[in-house]
């Protein structure tokens, strides 16, 4: 299972799949590339670290979602490195058609929330603001709906009385390193 990680930031979660992979615990998937829709994001730096494709393509000059066109060009580069899955880690813009048309059913989605709560933008912050004693993070598929496909997986924190935002996020980040290499390897081992 050729595997295209796709994110915009930090690209800690994608580390977390390059080291599962390095390990030998994502299964049958293999990551064939990531691609960032930031020229200076942190995340392309995997690609030399790793030994993977890592690439900027041009999303546009809208900041949540692709123009049309770049999007038609992004659907056509991960079909021509021949992408079974479509991992969206710390990707901040939305897909819509081309791309969710041309890849259907075989993309997913990393969210740091327990959805169906906290969907949209600053999940982490939304779920400190709201004092929730439980939180953490899902793993779901995409569709035309924001933060709305059928769950994968998820993963639980408990908030504790002396936790800041910082050391919230922080147990956050780690149930999602744990999660999302976990799903793609479980997935790659499920016959379609
Ligand atoms: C992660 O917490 C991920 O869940 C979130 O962005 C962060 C990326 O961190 N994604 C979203 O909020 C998507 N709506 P990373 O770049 O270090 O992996």
């Amino acid at each position: 299972m050729r595997v295209a990680l796709l994110g915009s930031g930090r690209g800690s979660n994608a580390e977390a799949v390059l080291r599962a992979q390095a390990d030998g615990r994502l299964g049958r998937a293999k990551v064939a590339g990531l691609w960032c829709d930031i020229p200076t994001c942190k995340m392309l730096e995997l690609g030399p670290k790793y030994a993977v494709p890592a690439r900027f393509l041009d999303p546009g000059s809208f900041k949540t979602k692709f123009s049309p066109e770049r999007e038609q060009a992004w659907a056509d580069d991960l079909l021509a490195a021949q992408i079974d899955l479509l991992v969206l880690a710390g990707f901040m813009r939305v897909i819509k058609a081309p791309l969710l048309d041309t890849f259907a059913g075989r993309i997913i989605n990393l969210h740091p929330s327990l959805l169906p709560a906290f969907p949209g933008l600053d999940g982490i912050g939304q779920a400190y603001k709201a004092g929730v004693l439980e939180a953490g993070c899902t793993v779901h598929w995409v569709n035309a709906e924001i933060d709305g496909g059928a769950h994968l997986g998820q993963n639980r924190i408990r908030r504790e009385a002396g936790d800041t935002l910082e050391t919230f996020a922080g147990k956050i980040h780690a149930a999602e390193h744990a999660l999302l290499p976990a799903v793609i390897a479980h997935l790659s081992e499920t016959p379609a």
